[in-house]
Order: structure tokens, then C-alpha cells, then sequence
């Protein structure tokens, strides 16, 4: 094939600010992928991105791009709508669980392709796979055949979608250029208008544990991936939601089985009962079905959810009955005064609980499924001195030094209780383009 265009004229215009036209998009696009465009030029590409920026047509053209380097999943045969949910990822974010069977009960089938964990946010193939027997592998004729049956599906995302993002996804890794707005924007959403889902739900996280630790960045990007959605004729809304606080009381991979299957039972820690219940109402009005938050609470208390969750995880050769393992040490933290529990970091616990074993380093590292951190007090909780505030689980006791250090100052104790925050911070909808 004869290469139509310079691929150091494209690096030089984004330096330069300027806007690249659609076919050197479609072109760097497909040539990095076949290995024409080398990486280091892929990687000054995203640095000039990262530094100045691309417009909404260009970003729009970017993931059209990366669509294009792969297969498009049809989900159309199944005879009712689809809605997914896209978490831009927090510590002890286990919402998928139970909400991809609670969407399912009102007929809204939910295909659900996840990732694994890197860092101190954990991957929600990571949890699913701490219960006996599951696998997250499926063919993409199991997968339809799960949706028509069960009506919801948690599982990997194969290799044909959007193959010239895990390239560029990897890439960004080792070059400080990750950040990019428009890169984050257009990964995440080349995958999913890939997969072919018909309603999409972001929960962008905003605070100390997520990725954008700022209102701003979190709602630009919310904003990009929105405008990318609605563009691709998804329709596509994001909530902006605390990550500055763990979400509910666990963070690491069976402990987080163990409490999403507690949601299931009707109790659960209400922020997660809270997040779990905003989100399936968003998917499935975004699908077209009105049930409202009354209804949807009423399927978590009185099992319905819990049955499509038990065939959910049954379909995928997982034990919904087995024990679910548990770490081998454990270790208390306590209060070191009486008074409220002010600030409880969730990058402090995030990182502790990846320390501990529940997350990796490099994405070859296996990693334990009891490890983590359970707490037991959230902030504005009355603490008294001595009190337990964390227990901390690990197959592997010399992991607790490293994790104690994560936490040190990474909560507070005042005389006076903090003013509660809600988990949902703002909405935000499509607008005209
Ligand atoms: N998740 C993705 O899939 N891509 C990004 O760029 C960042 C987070």
C-alpha cells in the first residue's frame, strides 16, 4: 500500500496547534495500528495532544478511527434494548455487580464488557473472578446467547474491539500521556459504541481516588464523552460522583463480592444502595423504560435482582452458593482519638488495599482475591479511641508495613461532625453540537 501521508507533517501540526484533517486522522489511526507509524511517533503525537488539545470534530473523528480498526458487535436480534454503564474507576467502585442484574429485572439487557485492574482501582473481572468457577472469557455468540437468556452479562472484552486503542492504550501508558482528555475520551468510547450497546451511562469519578482529581477536568471529560455518544447516536448521559471517599465499605476483590451480594440481599451500605439505584435509573430511561428509584429499590429488597444475579454468575460456570475465599492474616487499624471521623482518603485506601495484594503493578501480576481493606467507620461516623477503624486482610503478612504506610494520614479525627456530602454530584445531558 502506498502511504499518502507524512506522518512527521501530522506531529507537527498538533504541535503547531493547528487541526488535523479528517483523512491524516483515519490515516495515523490505521497506519500505527498496522505498525507503519512507529511508536515514538505515535507517542509525540499524544503528547501534542495531551499539551494542546484536539477540537470536537477531531475527537469525534479519532474514535471513529479506532471503531473502524475493529469489529462492531449487533445486538439488534435480541428484541429488546441494551443500556451499559462506564465507570472512569474509584476504590471499592463495585456498583457493576449489582447493577448490571438489577437493570436486567425491567427487561433492559445489559452487556457488560469490563476490564481488569491497574493501580489502585480495581478491575471488575478481578472481583467476578474471586467467585469459584467464574470465567470472564465468552465468545461473542455465548455472550448474545447469555443476554437473551440471563439479560445481563459482566465479561472481557475480546480482542477484535477497537484493537488500535489497546495499542495506543499501551502506549500511553509509558508515556506520561494517559491524561489526554481527548485520548481518555475516545478510548473509553470507541470501545463501547464498538460493542454496540444502544443507552450508555457514564459514572465519571471526581476527587482524591479517581483519575480526575478536579471538578473541571472531570466534567470536560464527561462532557467529551457525552458530546461522543449522542454524536455516535448512543444515547449516552454521565453522572460526576465522590471518589474523594471509598465507596462503601470494602475495597478488594471477594470482600467486594461479599458486599455487592449484601446489596443483592435488600441491605448494603447506602452510598453503594444509593450510586447502584441512580445509575440503573439513568439506564433504563435511558433505554426508554420509566421504573423510577422506588421500583428499583424494591427489586434489590425483595430478590429480584438477586435471582438474575445467581443465573447471571451460574451462566458463566461461577458457584453463586460457594464460600468465597478469604486471606490468610489480618490486621486492625484503630482510632488514635475519640471525635468524628472527618476525611478517610480513598487514594490512601486504594493504595493499601493494592499493597495488600488486591491490585497489580504490571498487567501480567496475578493478584490475591481475599486481599484488601475492610473499614469500618465512614466519615462522619462517632469514633472513640482504640476503636477498630480498618481491618486489613493479605495471604501475605509482610504486605501490612508497606499498607500501614499508604493510610498514615490518610484520615482525620475532629471534635465535630463534617457536614454529609452527596454521592452524586451533577448530571450532565447531551447538547446540540
Ligand atoms: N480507560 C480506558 O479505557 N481508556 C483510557 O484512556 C482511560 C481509562
Amino acid at each position: 500500500m502506498t502511504e499518502q501521508h507524512d506522518v512527521v507533517d501530522i506531529i507537527r501540526t498538533k504541535r503547531d496547534r493547528g487541526v488535523l484533517a479528517d483523512e491524516q486522522i483515519d490515516w495515523v489511526v490505521d497506519a500505527y495500528t498496522r505498525g507503519v507509524v512507529a511508536d515514538e511517533q505515535m507517542s509525540a503525537l499524544a503528547m501534542a495532544i495531551l499539551l494542546n488539545g484536539m477540537s470536537r470534530p477531531e475527537i469525534a473523528r479519532w474514535t471513529a478511527a479506532m471503531i473502524a480498526s475493529g469489529e462492531r458487535m449487533d445486538f439488534s436480534t435480541l428484541g429488546r434494548p441494551t443500556s451499559d454503564k462506564h465507570s472512569t474507576g474509584g476504590v471499592g467502585d463495585k456498583i457493576t455487580l449489582p447493577l448490571a442484574p438489577l437493570v436486567a429485572v425491567f427487561d433492559v439487557a445489559v452487556p457488560q464488557l469490563s476490564g481488569r485492574g491497574l493501580g489502585h482501582t480495581g478491575g471488575t473481572l478481578d472481583k467476578l473472578e474471586s467467585v469459584p468457577g467464574w470465567r470472564a472469557d465468552l465468545t461473542n455468540d455465548e455472550m448474545l446467547a447469555q443476554l437473551d437468556d440471563v439479560g445481563a452479562v459482566i465479561c472481557a472484552a475480546g480482542a477484535g474491539l477497537a484493537p488500535a486503542d489497546k495499542k495506543l492504550y499501551a502506549l500511553r501508558d509509558v508515556t506520561g500521556t494517559v491524561e489526554a482528555i481527548p485520548l481518555i475520551a475516545s478510548s473509553i468510547m470507541s470501545k463501547k459504541i464498538a460493542e454496540g450497546t444502544g443507552a450508555l451511562v457514564l459514572d465519571v469519578k471526581v476527587g482524591s481516588g479517581a483519575f480526575m482529581k478536579t471538578r473541571e477536568d472531570a466534567t470536560e471529560l464527561a462532557r467529551t464523552m457525552v458530546d461522543l455518544g449522542t454524536d455516535a447516536g448512543v444515547t449516552t448521559v454521565a453522572l460526576l460522583t465522590d471518589m474523594s471517599v471509598p465507596l462503601g465499605l470494602t475495597a478488594g476483590n471477594a470482600l467486594e463480592v461479599r458486599e455487592s451480594v449484601e446489596v443483592l440481599s435488600g441491605g448494603g451500605p447506602q452510598d453503594v444502595v444509593d450510586l447502584t439505584v441512580a445509575l440503573a435509573d439513568e439506564m433504563t430511561r435511558a433505554a426508554g423504560r420509566e421504573v423510577g428509584a422506588d421500583e428499583l429499590r424494591a427489586a434489590l429488597a425483595d430478590g429480584r435482582a438477586m435471582d438474575v444475579w445467581r443465573r447471571m454468575i451460574s451462566a458463566q460456570g461461577g458457584d453463586p452458593d460457594a464460600p468465597l475465599p478469604t486471606a490468610a492474616e489480618t490486621e486492625t487499624v484503630t482510632a488514635d482519638a475519640d471525635g468524628y471521623l472527618e476525611r478517610l482518603d480513598a487514594m490512601a485506601v486504594g493504595v493499601a488495599a493494592w499493597r495488600l495484594g488486591a491490585g497489580r503493578a504490571l498487567k501480567e501480576d496475578p493478584v490475591q482475591a481475599g486481599a484488601g481493606v475492610e473499614l469500618h467507620a465512614r466519615p462522619g461516623d462517632r469514633v472513640t479511641a482504640g476503636q477498630p477503624l480498618m481491618t486489613l486482610h493479605t495471604d501475605t503478612p509482610e504486605r501490612f508495613e508497606r499498607a500501614r504506610a499508604a493510610l498514615d494520614g490518610g484520615w482525620t479525627i475532629t471534635g465535630e461532625a463534617p457536614p454529609s456530602s452527596p454521592v452524586v454530584l451533577d448530571r450532565i445531558t447531551a447538547q446540540e453540537a
